[in-house]
């Protein structure tokens, strides 16, 4: 890990003096090399990249990343430069990206500039500015050769001596960037590891502060993460105390720098949530800070000691109806297809469902529960009622509005259970709110879906999209995005009659461990004939830890083994 010397200008404590001497290699010489630990950032179009995954295709020998910054002559001039390396260098395994790390530039500004110098490349924006300042970035039109085997930095500084601050030469007289790069995919040793490299100057936070965990950190797991991560929560581990989190310190930098936890994955991006439980590029930085500081302590009581957030039984209370399903059992070990348990109705008419809540049996073991009403007899007549996946809380139809059980219908559960290591049995209940006076307003959910696609074996990314073009004013209140274990990425655009485009929801990394649905802050006000569209990719490569066989050609299917496109809209009509 890299360990800045500008750490030297904190205030320190006599305890922490005691703790980074105990560090050892703690002050790496600025110039020597520095291995990078793995980051995932967004890029200025919003797309996910991991440093880790680049490193593991087969064909790759280094990653270049050039400090970019919005309206730096310096980086301009040189983007000429950068991209003929590319085209000459990406095909022998040398992956070029650049790193914005200003506060000032936004995403759509950089995009901008992206497109008026013809930037083919990602420009990773590091919000937290943590990838920058564990490189010990000072100034943009840096250029950083990283050996993807090692991850050693084996050169940073100017791509060569064409420019300085004062003067512009014709020809460059040394070529730094290209004579490293060529040495590294030669195997050869790198004669110039570092240059000086002009550039502008890169606001990084004052390190003023001494961050503790009493004082900062403490606060901010307790709002963020010990909801899951507590006894008896979904999380695997209690952050019950200093000990516990300190020992789980590296494991905390890790999750956060490359965006595992906390599991909200939409792109901040576009649109507010709800149920956002994202956190804050600044608060990432405090977290990862303390960690790369050696994890001061601090003074004063420990809040997390004694800390158990209750679980509440229903979080929205009391349901008026419970449906329980039978006992089921689940294996020590094993993939398990979904199953299904369809249970009668219990009601004798027709009933507006005002909320539902799925209370798992068994956290450990259930993954995640859909609930239909289907059509006694009918083959697939069949009507969304509720879903529950970690993280989910029940779900509230809005003000006035319901989900409507004719008489009849039975209750349909798809359960996919995942194995804990140990023999489990799970006994999951349905909590209904309901009324049996007609509600006027139906909560509908839309279901996006194609069948109409084959993913070649190994594609690294491959997607498709499916629209539809709403027939009345409709609210949207829900979002799901829906594939399998291959699932990449998958956004929800809306194409306004006026030909506005706005993106409603975008979830750069799809996880399928977490089938989240996002609930819009503001429910959004989509007029008749508007066209949704919902893209998405897949990652069928080697790559994807999650796999399950990067040589098989994949089509749909309920199985986890195969993939799906199902996107599914929570909405109420106008009328
Ligand atoms: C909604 C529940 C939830 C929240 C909130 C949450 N976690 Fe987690 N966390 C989990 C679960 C569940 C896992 C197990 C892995 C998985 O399913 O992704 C996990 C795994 C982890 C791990 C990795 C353990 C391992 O060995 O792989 C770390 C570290 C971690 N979380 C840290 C955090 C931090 C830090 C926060 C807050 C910023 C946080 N988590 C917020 C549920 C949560």
């Amino acid at each position: 890990m890299l360990r800045k010397k500008s750490i030297l200008a904190i205030a320190l404590t006599a305890s922490a003096w005691a703790l980074l001497c105990s560090l050892g290699e703690t002050f790496a010489e600025e110039s020597g090399p520095t291995s990078v630990e793995n980051f995932a950032l967004l890029d200025h179009e919003g797309k996910f990249h991991e440093l880790d995954y680049y490193c593991r295709m087969p064909s790759a020998k280094g990653v270049v990343l050039f400090i970019q910054g919005n309206g730096c002559p310096l980086v301009q001039k040189r983007i000429p430069e950068l991209k003929r390396l590319k085209e000459e260098y990406e095909a022998k395994g040398i992956l070029f990206a650049m790193l914005n790390a200003n506060i000032q530039d936004e995403r759509a500004e950089i995009a901008a500039e992206a497109k008026e110098f013809g930037i083919n490349m990602p420009i990773l924006k590091d919000d937290a500015q943590l990838v920058a300042e564990r490189l010990g970035v000072t100034r943009t039109a840096e250029a950083f050769l990283i050996d993807s085997k090692s991850k050693e930095v084996v050169y940073r500084g100017a791509i060569d001596d064409r420019m300085t601050y004062q003067k512009e030469k014709p020809e460059a007289g040394n070529l730094y960037l290209r004579d490293a790069i060529e040495a590294l995919i030669a195997g050869e040793q790198i004669a110039v590891r570092t240059s000086d490299s002009p550039g502008c100057k890169v606001a990084l936070p004052e390190k003023d502060q001494l961050i503790t965990y009493a004082d900062h950190v403490a606060p901010i797991l307790k709002s963020r993460c010990v909801a899951c991560h507590t006894q008896g929560g979904l999380g695997p581990f209690a952050m019950s105390s200093y000990k516990k989190v300190k020992g789980w310190s590296d494991m905390i930098a890790e999750v956060l720098m490359t965006r595992q936890m906390p599991p909200w994955h939409a792109d901040p991006e576009y649109g507010k949530f709800a149920n956002d439980c994202g956190i804050s590029p600044e608060e990432t930085r405090t977290l990862v800070s303390w960690v790369d500081a050696g994890c001061p302590k601090g003074e004063g009581e420990d809040i997390l000691v004694g800390y158990n957030p209750p679980a509440p039984k229903w979080h929205l209370g009391e349901p008026q109806k419970v449906i329980a399903l039978p006992e089921q059992v689940i294996e020590a070990e094993g993939v398990f297809d979904y199953r299904y348990v369809t249970l009668d109705n219990p009601f004798d008419g027709d009933v507006w469902l005002t909320a539902t809540e799925i209370r798992p049996g068994n956290t450990r073991v259930v993954h995640h529960v859909i609930v239909t009403a289907v059509h006694p007899e009918v083959n697939r007549l069949e009507k969304w009622v509720t879903g529950y996946a970690p993280g989910t809380e029940g779900s509230l139809y809005p003000e006035g509005s319901a989900v409507m059980v004719p008489k009849g219908w039975k209750f349909k559960f798809q359960l996919h259970y995942t194995a804990s290591g140990k023999h489990e049995t799970d006994m999951t209940t349905l909590g209904l709110h309901y009324t049996t006076t007609p509600v006027e307003k139906e909560f509908k959910t839309k279901i996006v879906m194609t069948r109409d696609f084959k993913i070649p074996p190994g594609a690294y990314e491959y997607g498709t999209e499916k629209d539809f073009t709403v027939k009345s004013d409709t609210t949207v209140y829900a979002l799901n995005p829906h594939m399998h274990y291959r699932g990449k990425r998958m956004s929800f655009e809306a194409e306004y009659p006026d030909g506005r485009k706005e993106v409603l929801l975008s979830v750069p990394n799809y996880n399928f461990n977490w089938q989240r649905t996002y609930h819009p802050a503001t429910p959004v006000e989509i007029p008749s004939g508007t066209k949704i569209v919902v893209r998405n990719a897949w990652d069928n490569s080697d790559l994807n830890p999650h796999n399950p066989d990067p040589n098989r050609e994949v089509g749909w299917g309920d199985q986890t083994f195969e993939e799906m496109f199902f996107a599914t809209i929570g909405y109420i009509e106008k009328n």
